[in-house]
C-alpha cells in the first residue's frame, strides 16, 4: 500500500528541507536528468464513467459495467499538466522500450509530469462490459510487424528500423503484448464518453495532454469533442489512425463499422477542436505521403487551422531527421529524441509550470 506521508513525518521535514525555494520552484524548469530518482507522492487506479444495467429477468440484480480503468503515479512536487498516455493496443507500449529499457511512463515521471495510464471500457483492465463481448484469434503477428511499421513485409525490416532487430525476445513482448480493442465506430463512441466523464471529472487533473497511438489517436480527437470543460490542453498523437471532421466539408464518413474514422461531426463540435490550446500529430518513417492516415492528418490539421485552432502534423524522418521511426514512436530505441520533442511541445505551450506547494510559500 501507498500511504501519503504527511508534511510532518519525517520523511515530509526530510525532503522539506532539501526542496529548492520557492522562488526556484516558480520557475518552471526543474533541472532533470535522465537517472533522476522518480520521487512519488501516490499511485493508484479508480474505474471512472460507465452504467449499472439491470438483469432482464430479475431487476434486483444489476451489473456495474463499461467504464473506463485509469491508473496513476503522482510525483512528490508535480507539474500541473497532467500526461494521459492513451495506448492503443496495450498499456505496454507506454511502459518499456522494445528492448525493455525506459518508457515514456517513467521518463515523464522523472520530469515531474503526473501521469495516468488509461484503459477505455471493455479494453485492457476496463474489460468488465455490459455486453457480450467476442475474441476471435486472428493470427496478427505477421500483419502486427507491417502494421507497426517494422518493414515493408513481415521478417524484413526497414535497414534503418529503431527496433532491435536481433532480439527474439523483443520481437516476442511486442507482438504478444496486445489487447482486444474493439475497432467500430460505436466503441469509438463507448470508449470516448467514459473518456470524457473522467477529463471532466477534474480526477486526471485540470490540465490534460493526451498521447495517443494509432486507434486511440481518433478516440482522442473525440473525447476533446465530447468534453464540456477545458481540462483538456493538448493531444499529441503517434500515427493516430483515424481523424475526426466537420459536416460540409466533402468528407464522407468510413464505411460500415467504420473503425479508424473518418467520423464526421457538426461543425461546432469539429471546432473544440480547434479551441485546444494545441494538437501534434507525428508520423514514422517510410510514411509516403499517400499514406491515407497521414494525408487525413494533413486535411484536419489544415480544418483544425482554418477554425482558429493550433494544430501541427510532423514525419519524423522527413522533418526531424528520425530515420527508421516506427509506428509507435515512443517505443522505438531513440524514445529519448521523440521525449524530447514532446518536451518542446510542452514547453513552446505553456504546460510546464508547476503546481504551487503550499508547503513552500
Ligand atoms: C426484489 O426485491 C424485492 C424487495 O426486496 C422483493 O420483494 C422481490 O421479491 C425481489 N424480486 C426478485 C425477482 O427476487
Ligand atoms: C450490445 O449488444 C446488442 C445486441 O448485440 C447491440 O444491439 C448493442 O449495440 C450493443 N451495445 C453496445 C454498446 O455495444
Ligand atoms: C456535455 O454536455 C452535454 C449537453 O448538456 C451532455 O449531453 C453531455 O453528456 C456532457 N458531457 C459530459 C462528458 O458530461
Ligand atoms: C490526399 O487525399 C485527397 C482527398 O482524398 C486527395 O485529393 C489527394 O490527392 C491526396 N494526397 C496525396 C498526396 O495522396
Amino acid at each position: 500500500m501507498f500511504a501519503i506521508p504527511s508534511s510532518r513525518s519525517l520523511l515530509g521535514l526530510l525532503l522539506a528541507s532539501l526542496a529548492i525555494p520557492a522562488a526556484a520552484a516558480e520557475n518552471d524548469r526543474a533541472p532533470w536528468r535522465p537517472d533522476k530518482p522518480i520521487l512519488l507522492r501516490q499511485s493508484g487506479g479508480f474505474t471512472i464513467g460507465g452504467k449499472v444495467i439491470q438483469h432482464p429477468v430479475n431487476p434486483n440484480m444489476t451489473l456495474s459495467c463499461d467504464h473506463g480503468y485509469v491508473e496513476y503515479f503522482h510525483p512528490w512536487r508535480p507539474r500541473k499538466t497532467s500526461i494521459v498516455m492513451w495506448h492503443s493496443s496495450s498499456t505496454q507500449t507506454f511502459q518499456n522500450r522494445w528492448d525493455g529499457g525506459e518508457g515514456f511512463k517513467d521518463m515523464f515521471l522523472r520530469r515531474e509530469y503526473p501521469v495516468y495510464l488509461w484503459d477505455g471500457p471493455r479494453v485492457g483492465r476496463a474489460n468488465w462490459a455490459c455486453n457480450v463481448t467476442y475474441y476471435a484469434p486472428d493470427y496478427r503477428d505477421q500483419s502486427n510487424f507491417v502494421a507497426w511499421n517494422f518493414g515493408p513485409r513481415y521478417g524484413e525490416w526497414w535497414p534503418d528500423v529503431r527496433f532491435p532487430t536481433e532480439n527474439e525476445y523483443a520481437w516476442q513482448q511486442a507482438t504478444s503484448s496486445r489487447y482486444q480493442e474493439f475497432d467500430s465506430e460505436a466503441s469509438v463512441n463507448l470508449e470516448t464518453d467514459a473518456a470524457a466523464i473522467a477529463a471532466d471529472s477534474g480526477k486526471l487533473g485540470t490540465d490534460i495532454v493526451y498521447l495517443g497511438n494509432s486507434a486511440s489517436g481518433l478516440r482522442a480527437q473525440m473525447t476533446a469533442i465530447k468534453s464540456n470543460t477545458t481540462n483538456i490542453k493538448g493531444i499529441v498523437c503517434y500515427e493516430s489512425y483515424g481523424y475526426v471532421f466537420p459536416e460540409g466539408h466533402g468528407i464522407e464518413p468510413g464505411p460500415g463499422l467504420n473503425a479508424f474514422g473518418p467520423i464526421v461531426v457538426p461543425l461546432e463540435q469539429f471546432k473544440k477542436l480547434a479551441r485546444l490550446p494545441a494538437i501534434q500529430f507525428l508520423f514514422g518513417d517510410h510514411r509516403d505521403e499517400s499514406f491515407s492516415f497521414l494525408n487525413q492528418s494533413r486535411q484536419a490539421a489544415a480544418l483544425i487551422n482554418k477554425y482558429g485552432g493550433n494544430a501541427e502534423v510532423i514525419h519524423l524522418g522527413k522533418d526531424k531527421g528520425l530515420k527508421g521511426t516506427t509506428h509507435i514512436a515512443f517505443a522505438d530505441l531513440h524514445n529519448k529524441k521523440i521525449a524530447g520533442l514532446l518536451d518542446e511541445f510542452l514547453e513552446d505551450n505553456g504546460l510546464t509550470d508547476y503546481e504551487k506547494n503550499d508547503e513552500e510559500e
